[in-house]
């Protein structure tokens, strides 16, 4: 009878071992691959920021060799490198990556226990040259705006411009909602990842949109800008720019928001940054604002228009409005259009000679709006 026993505690565990096993094995091989291909996006600090998707969780690097030294650079918080996410975001210092190549690489880690963890497929990406050159003149700005998940139109579109963008600049509601984290990555990172290749920086603008559903609260946390929100400036050669995030477009108690934002206490603490901002910090020939909302100068009550004037911009670039136009205000706004009765379309600024070319073509390949304004 004892023996019974035995021989029958004996095949239950080895019965348990070979699931356990089984499990480990299945996620050990299962394939890592690069899900959406790498994005640079702007920060508005001496980093840029590099966002890709691995199809499974676990870790995530950037490669490349800078002075003759190779570097790793890992998706790391204060000393611990991140496993539980399948996106993946690494800070690389600006002077390191400008005008050199690297790879992106992500690990499957299918648990991380306390004193060990189940390590699976490693993935790289092909390698990319990043160029991100920030010239003194000449800067061609590729800008985007409410792709409302209409990526089709936007291929169509873009092809029509030449390939030689030097920064990709999103002006918000690419997607429609953020109910779920795929909206994030199938849209907001595919369309940065397909736009600029990795090879160009690309600036992040939120729209409204983009602050609906569950996810947008996390939102934040893949876009480690200058001043932890997002809005923030930043520098590229002979472009000085304010990226401005207008929030929602009604009042916080519209019932769409079920009482669920408080854009009012971040729109004023937002005007407060804007106005603390000086004149001098903005050296650049072209002075240009994006922001969702081009027309800032009724901001719910507050005029954020002036003090951005004052510290010299000319220029505010956004959509929203659906349609492609110049607005004469006290800062000349510009909708950089996207979706719109007759289809979509994107836009190319070009700062030259002083001069700032507005070029607005759809995705037939005609041209909805040509202009050229004076920098100052
Ligand atoms: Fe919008």
């Amino acid at each position: 009878m004892a023996k019974k026993i035995v021989i029958v505690i004996f095949l239950a565990l080895l019965i348990i071992a070979v699931i356990i096993g089984g499990i480990f094995l299945f996620l050990k091989l299962r394939p890592q691959t690069i899900k959406v291909q790498p994005a640079v996006f702007e920060t508005g600090t001496e980093n840029y920021c590099i966002l890709f998707e691995s199809s499974l969780k676990g870790s995530g690097y950037v490669k490349y060799t800078y002075n003759g030294e190779e570097k790793t650079v890992w998706d790391a918080t204060s000393g611990i490198i991140a496993t539980h996410d399948t996106v993946h975001k690494i800070l690389v210092p600006k002077n390191e990556l400008i005008n050199n190549t690297y790879v992106v690489g992500a690990q499957h880690v299918p648990f991380k226990f306390a004193y060990t963890a189940q390590k699976g497929d490693v993935c790289e990406s092909e390698p990319i040259h990043f160029r991100g050159e920030e010239k003194e003149d000449n800067i061609k700005i590729l800008a985007i705006t409410d792709i409302h998940e209409m990526e089709e139109d936007v291929k169509k579109a873009v092809s029509f411009f030449e390939d030689d963008s030097d920064i990709v600049v999103m002006l918000g509601d690419i997607t429609s909602n953020f109910e779920k984290k795929e909206k994030f990555t199938d849209h907001i990172l595919t369309d940065a990842a397909f736009l600029s290749k990795g090879e160009i920086p690309v600036v992040y603008t939120r729209g409204n949109h983009e602050t609906r559903g569950e996810f947008a609260s996390q939102l934040l946390s893949y876009f480690p800008t200058e001043t932890g929100e997002f809005y923030y400036t930043f520098d590229f050669g002979a472009l000085s720019a304010c990226v401005l995030d207008a929030g929602e477009d009604k009042d916080d108690s519209h019932e769409e928001y079920s009482g669920l934002i408080d854009f009012s206490s971040y729109r004023k603490k937002q005007f407060n940054w804007i106005n603390s901002l000086k004149a001098a910090d903005f050296t650049g020939k072209y002075k240009i604002v994006f922001c969702h909302f081009p027309l800032i100068d009724d901001h719910f009550g507050m005029n954020w228009m002036t003090p951005l004037k004052e510290k010299g911009f000319t220029l505010i670039v956004g959509g929203h409005h659906h349609k492609s136009e110049l607005f004469e205000r006290e800062i000349t706004a510009f909708d950089a259009c996207g979706k719109y009765k007759d289809g979509w379309a994107a836009s190319s600024i070009t700062l030259s000679k002083g001069n700032i070319e507005l070029l607005t073509i759809n995705s037939k390949g005609e041209t909805v709006l040509s202009e050229t304004l004076k920098a100052e």
